[in-house]
């Protein structure tokens, strides 16, 4: 018997609708949750040119029967939300009865589907919305729907999509916080016929985190337990001190779905309190809210990532506690019993990174402003071997404000090579020069973080951190630049365990980070062997996987819109390995680091656009203390 039913126009128009399918990783998304919402304990997922052949799903869920297979394909046609009572208690991940007749009016659309009572099964094909065949068919209990040729009827939507490996990977990360809420299915994902990853069914948080982001990431979790009346929070929270350049990974489900919510990120932000001290950077999260469906309200968005808590003070606070308490309480212990990566050292010799750096720049290469009467005119610069090509360089941004005094050097030899061209600044601009006071005398360290020192007259605070990724990024530019990665073989190699989609990342931008000095082999699965690492790196300075990590996630974070990786970006990625607020340096270490500084292009700014010192003048000084 049919369960599917079309909504009242009463109802359909108190649901939040207007869905769009605007890339295939939308298709997936909505595919996936209706296996879910069948209860299904096997996901496929297989997809083919990132999409736009084929994305196909198929599960073992519950099925439909021949008169289903019709309904679904109806505008609010739904098994979920009948009544108006219903919308204030909805515990599936969809309701609105929109999501298939979406997709089938912007695709050619194949359901094959069985219910376990049926002896047979139903297929029926549409294309651009309109039925083509419906026929009986043999296959397993449960329903594949094969999406073919997407937006074929619609061209403009196809020019807005990104690379095939942009959308491939908003396809992978679509699923894998699916599969994260939702330990009870396994879910396959194979692209282009290559697995990419597969999860197993019946699977706790700890294990999907370890399944999905490796050991060292599970290592760094501390598991959260909290009740309050009707609400549950539980799942995940990093350590203090493990932090991502991004929200991406502060995951937050309620009832399973994958949601947004300022409210909550404000909880987590109080739980973490004062530990969570370096601001850009969040501690990552997979917290899961059970609440019951009266307590909140999904229908605000049609995409249902937005949500309208009833109490939004209770689940800031709920969660702010849950997280204390997580922080404290678990202090000692993390979910993953393995020993972790061993700890980042917290005195490093400053000795061991500078002079593990090549010194690229002489101080007669500098050009900033307050040196130009004690040094050398700049040398001449580079030659432009590909002029018109830098004009259209994605990285201009960065640069903008450079005149054409700017020069380039092409990273390949060929003229048809898709590798972008990195741009080498030879000079400054005069309205980008510096024109303060350069510290040149080191008076001390502040909270382990903070160069304080003298120098034109004025006292000036250095940002370690910031400095020494300005120096790293000019250095890594400048290999770029010449072609040649200096790159050192690490003695043994190193074991990687990554979550499948930064192994794909990396392995897809493998010649990217070649570029850099790496060298990476796939072992399948989980893992990549590192071979060689860039030679300024220093393996001392933190471990390796965690570099290699923070890279990844940067590019994630910066690069997402210019897949295929620019090398200029992967270059700011690299600067991960800068050394971290927090790390001991001596005065000499301090000052060795000032200098490199004064040597740099640009020292003022990080490679992400922050300022590397700020600068109190005497003058400054005279008028705060009332003195003038
Ligand atoms: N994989 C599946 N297994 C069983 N039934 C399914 C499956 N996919 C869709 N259906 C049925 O088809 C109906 C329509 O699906 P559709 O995704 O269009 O709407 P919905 O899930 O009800 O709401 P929403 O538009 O919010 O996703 C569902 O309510 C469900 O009954
Ligand atoms: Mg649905």
């Amino acid at each position: 018997m049919s369960k599917i039913r079309v909504m009242p126009v009463e109802l359909s128009n108190r649901i939040a609708a207007g869905e769009v399918i605007e890339r295939p990783a939308s298709v997936v998304k909505e595919l996936v949750e209706n296996a879910l919402d069948a209860g299904a304990t096997q996901i496929t997922v297989a997809i083919e040119r990132a999409g736009l052949h084929l994305i196909s799903v198929t599960d073992n869920g519950c099925g439909m029967d021949d008169e289903d297979a019709l309904l679904a394909l109806e505008p609010h046609g739904t098994s979920k939300l009948l009544s108006d009572e219903g919308i204030d208690h909805i515990s599936t991940l969809g309701f609105r009865g929109e999501a298939i007749p979406s997709i089938a009016a912007v695709a050619k659309l194949t359901i094959r589907t069985r219910t376990a009572e049926a002896p047979e099964g139903v297929e029926v094909v549409v294309e651009g919305g309109k039925r083509i065949a419906c026929h009986p068919c043999g296959g397993a209990v449960g329903t594949t729907i094969e999406v073919r040729e997407l937006f074929f009827n619609t061209p403009a939507r196809k020019k807005f999509l990104k690379s095939n490996p942009t959308e491939e990977h908003h396809i992978e990360e679509t699923l894998i916080n699916l599969a994260l809420g939702n330990g009870k299915a396994g879910i396959t994902l194979l692209i282009d016929r290559k697995k990419v990853f597969s999860c197993i069914p019946d699977a706790t948080p700890e294990v999907r985190a370890r399944e999905f982001f490796g050991r060292n990431f599970a290592a760094n979790l501390k598991k959260v337990e909290y009740r309050e009346g009707d609400c549950r929070i539980h799942g995940l929270v990093a350590a203090p001190g493990f932090t991502r350049p991004g929200r991406r990974e502060q995951r937050i489900y309620l009832n399973h779905r994958p949601i947004e919510s300022l409210v909550v990120w404000r909880g987590i932000r109080d739980g973490y309190g004062t530990l969570e001290n370096e601001s850009g950077r969040f501690p990552p999260t997979m917290l899961f809210i059970e609440l019951p469906p009266e307590e909140f309200d999904i229908n605000v968005h049609p995409a249902k990532r937005e949500v309208r808590f009833k109490s939004e003070y209770f689940i800031t606070r709920a969660v702010g506690t849950a997280v204390r308490q997580a922080l404290h309480e678990n202090a000692a212990e993390s979910v993953e019993s393995l020993s972790p990566e061993p700890a980042v050292p917290k005195s490093i010799s400053i000795e061991q990174i500078l002079q593990a750096a090549q010194v690229a720049y002489q101080p007669e290469n500098a050009v900033q402003m307050e040196l130009t009467a004690q040094v050398a005119p700049p040398k001449k610069p580079i030659e432009i071997s590909q002029p018109e090509k830098v004009e259209k360089l994605p990285l201009q941004e960065t640069f903008s404000a450079l005149p054409p005094s700017v020069v380039s050097t092409a990273l390949t030899d060929s003229p048809q090579a898709e590798m972008p061209v990195v741009k080498i600044r030879a000079a400054i601009p005069e309205q980008a020069v510096f024109g303060g006071a350069w510290p040149d005398r080191v008076l001390g360290i502040y909270d382990d973080t903070y160069i304080l020192a003298s120098g034109g007259g004025a006292l000036i605070v250095v940002d370690q951190h910031a400095a020494h990724e300005r120096i790293l990024f000019e250095e890594i530019l400048d290999q770029l630049a010449q072609g040649s990665p200096a790159s050192q073989p690490l003695l043994i190699g190193q074991v990687l365990e990554l979550p499948p989609a930064k192994v794909a990342l990396l392995l897809r931008h493998r010649d990217v980070f070649a570029k850099l000095g790496f060298d990476f082999e796939d072992m399948g699965k989980h893992s990549v062997i590192v071979n060689a690492i860039p030679s300024n790196f220093n393996e001392h300075m933190a471990p390796i996987s965690q570099m290699v990590e923070e890279m990844l996630d940067e590019l994630l974070e910066n690069a997402r819109a210019q897949m295929p990786v620019n090398p200029e970006f992967a270059a700011r990625a690299a600067c991960k390995a800068a050394v971290k607020a927090h790390w001991v340096l001596t005065i000499e270490e301090a000052t060795k680091l000032l200098q490199k500084l004064k040597a740099c292009r640009q020292g003022t700014l990080c490679p992400h656009g922050r300022p590397t010192m700020i600068t109190l003048s005497e003058r400054e000084l005279e008028r705060r203390f009332g003195r003038r």
